[in-house]
C-alpha cells in the first residue's frame, strides 16, 4: 500500500466523519473496506475521469469497477440482468426500451447533452456529400445515434430508405473511432465515416494528419438542445434498499466531481485527471475539457447544474426517434408529454437524485493533482 493510498483514504475517512449524521459510508471508509459497485458506460466522461483519479468514489466508500459498453444491446440487457448496479448511457436507449418493450428501466439524472457529438469520416472524405453510396458505422441501425445521422444527412438530401448509403453495425463509439482511424474493419472492410462521441472528436483532433478524421458536421448545428448521457438504473434496484443505497453514492460522488468539473478554479486539476484517465496528451485533455465544460452540450449544461434533465432536449430526442418510425410498437394515443414527467415509476424518476444531493459528504481533494 503506498502512502499516497493510505493518505487518500484517511482523508477520505476523515471528510465523512464530519459528515456522519447525514450518511452511512463513514463506516465504510473507516473500516478501509470499500464497496464494490459496478459501473457500465459507453466512454469515460469527464466527470468519472475526475471522480475516479480525485479520490471521489473512495471518499463515498466505493470501489468502481468500470465496465465499457462494447454495443447498446449488449449494455442494456447487463443494466437488466444485474451485471451493472448504474450505467451512463444515451437516454434515447432507455426512452426506445421503455415506450417500445415496456423495460422496467429508469433514468435518475442527466449527465450530458451530447459533447462531441459530431460526423467524422476518414481523411479522404471532406464533405457531406461524399457519403453517397458508402457505408456508414453504427451501433445499431434503431439506436438514437443512427437516427441523428439520419437526420443530418437527410437535411442535405441523402436517405438511407432511397439507398443514398447503407448501415455497418460495428458497435459503441470507442470501438467506431478505432475502426475510423484505422481505415477498415478488422476483417479489411473500408469504413467512411461515423458518428463521435465525447473524448473522440478532441482524440482524434490531435492525430498525426495521415489519419485525423475529419469532423464533417458537429450535431449541435441542427438539433439543440439534444440530452445524451443519463443515468439509468433497473427500477427494482430502486426497490432494494440495498441496491439503491449503492446507487446513492455512486450519484453523489459523480455530483460532487461534477461540480468539481465545473470550477473554473480546478481547471488544471480537471485536465490533468481527464490526461490521466484517457491516457492523452494534454492538448487532447485540453480539448475534451472545452467540450465536457461547454455550457450547451456539456457534462455540465443540466439545467440547475445538478443532474436535472434537460425537457426540451429530452423532446428532441423523441422527435427525431419518431421521425423515423422508431416508436413502432408505442400504442395509439400513447402521451409521450405525460411520460416524460418525472416520478415513481415513470421513465424519469428524481428521488435517487434528491437523496445523493442531500447525502453529500464534505471532501476536497489534493491541490497536487
Ligand atoms: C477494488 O476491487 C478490485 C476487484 O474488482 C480489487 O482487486 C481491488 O483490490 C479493490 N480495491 C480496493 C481498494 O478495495
Ligand atoms: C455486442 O457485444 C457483445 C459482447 O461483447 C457481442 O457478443 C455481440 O456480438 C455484440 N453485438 C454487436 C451487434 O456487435
Ligand atoms: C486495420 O486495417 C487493416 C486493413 O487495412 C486490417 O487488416 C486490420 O485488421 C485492421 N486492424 C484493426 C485493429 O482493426
Ligand atoms: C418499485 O416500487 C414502486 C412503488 O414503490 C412500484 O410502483 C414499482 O412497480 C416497483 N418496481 C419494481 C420493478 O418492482
Ligand atoms: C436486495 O439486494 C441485495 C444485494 O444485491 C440482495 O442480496 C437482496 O437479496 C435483495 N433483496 C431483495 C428483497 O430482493
Ligand atoms: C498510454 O499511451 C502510450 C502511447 O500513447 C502507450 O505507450 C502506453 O502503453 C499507454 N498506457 C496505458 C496504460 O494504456
Ligand atoms: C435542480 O435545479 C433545479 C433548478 O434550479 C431545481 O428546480 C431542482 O429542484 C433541482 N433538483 C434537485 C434534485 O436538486
Ligand atoms: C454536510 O453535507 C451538507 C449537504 O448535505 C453540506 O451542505 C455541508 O456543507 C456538509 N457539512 C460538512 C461539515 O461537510
Amino acid at each position: 500500500m503506498s502512502i499516497l493510498y493510505i493518505l487518500t483514504l484517511a482523508v477520505a475517512a476523515y471528510a465523512q466523519v464530519q459528515n456522519s449524521s447525514t450518511t452511512d459510508v463513514s463506516t465504510d471508509s473507516l473500516s478501509k473496506k470499500l464497496q464494490p459497485i459496478n459501473y457500465g458506460a459507453f466512454t469515460q466522461t469527464a466527470t468519472y475521469s475526475v471522480a475516479n483519479q480525485l479520490g471521489f468514489f473512495q471518499a463515498y466508500g466505493l470501489n468502481v469497477t468500470y465496465l465499457q459498453v462494447p454495443n447498446s444491446t449488449y449494455g442494456y440487457n447487463q443494466l437488466l440482468n444485474g451485471g451493472y448496479d448504474i450505467m451512463t448511457g444515451t437516454v434515447d436507449n432507455a426512452v426506445n426500451l421503455r415506450f417500445n418493450q415496456q423495460q422496467p428501466l429508469t433514468v435518475t439524472g442527466q449527465l450530458d447533452g451530447g459533447p462531441e457529438l459530431t460526423i467524422a469520416s476518414i481523411p479522404s472524405i471532406t464533405s457531406i456529400s461524399q457519403l453517397k453510396g458508402k457505408a456508414l458505422m453504427v451501433d445499431s441501425p434503431v439506436s438514437g445515434y443512427a437516427y441523428i445521422l439520419r437526420k443530418v444527412l437527410a437535411l442535405y438530401g441523402l436517405y438511407l430508405e432511397n439507398g443514398d448509403y447503407t448501415f455497418q453495425v460495428v458497435g459503441s463509439t470507442v470501438i467506431r473511432y478505432a475502426d475510423l482511424v484505422n481505415g477498415s474493419l478488422p476483417d479489411g472492410t473500408p469504413v467512411y465515416a461515423t458518428i463521435f462521441t465525447y473524448p473522440f472528436t478532441s482524440e482524434g483532433s490531435v492525430l498525426p494528419a495521415a489519419q485525423r478524421p475529419n469532423i464533417l458536421a458537429s450535431i449541435v448545428d441542427f438539433i439543440q438542445p439534444f440530452t445524451s448521457s443519463a443515468f439509468t438504473i433497473r427500477e427494482d434496484a430502486l426497490n432494494n434498499s440495498t441496491q439503491r443505497a449503492l446507487a446513492r453514492k455512486f450519484t453523489s460522488a459523480m455530483y460532487a466531481a461534477n461540480k468539481y468539473l465545473a470550477s473554473p478554479s480546478h481547471k488544471t486539476c480537471s485536465i490533468n485527471s481527464i490526461a490521466k484517465q484517457l491516457n492523452v496528451s494534454t492538448a487532447a485533455a485540453t480539448s475534451a475539457y472545452n467540450s465536457a465544460t461547454d455550457p450547451l452540450t456539456g457534462e455540465t449544461s443540466s439545467p440547475g447544474g445538478n443532474f436535472t434533465v434537460n425537457r426540451q432536449g429530452i423532446l428532441n430526442v423523441i422527435d427525431v426517434r419518431s421521425q423515423f418510425g422508431g416508436f413502432s410498437s408505442v400504442p395509439t394515443g400513447f402521451s409521450y408529454a405525460d411520460a416524460i414527467i418525472p416520478g415513481t415509476g415513470q421513465l424519469i424518476d428524481y428521488s435517487l437524485l434528491d437523496e445523493a444531493l442531500s447525502s453529500l459528504v464534505s471532501y476536497t481533494p489534493s491541490s497536487k493533482c
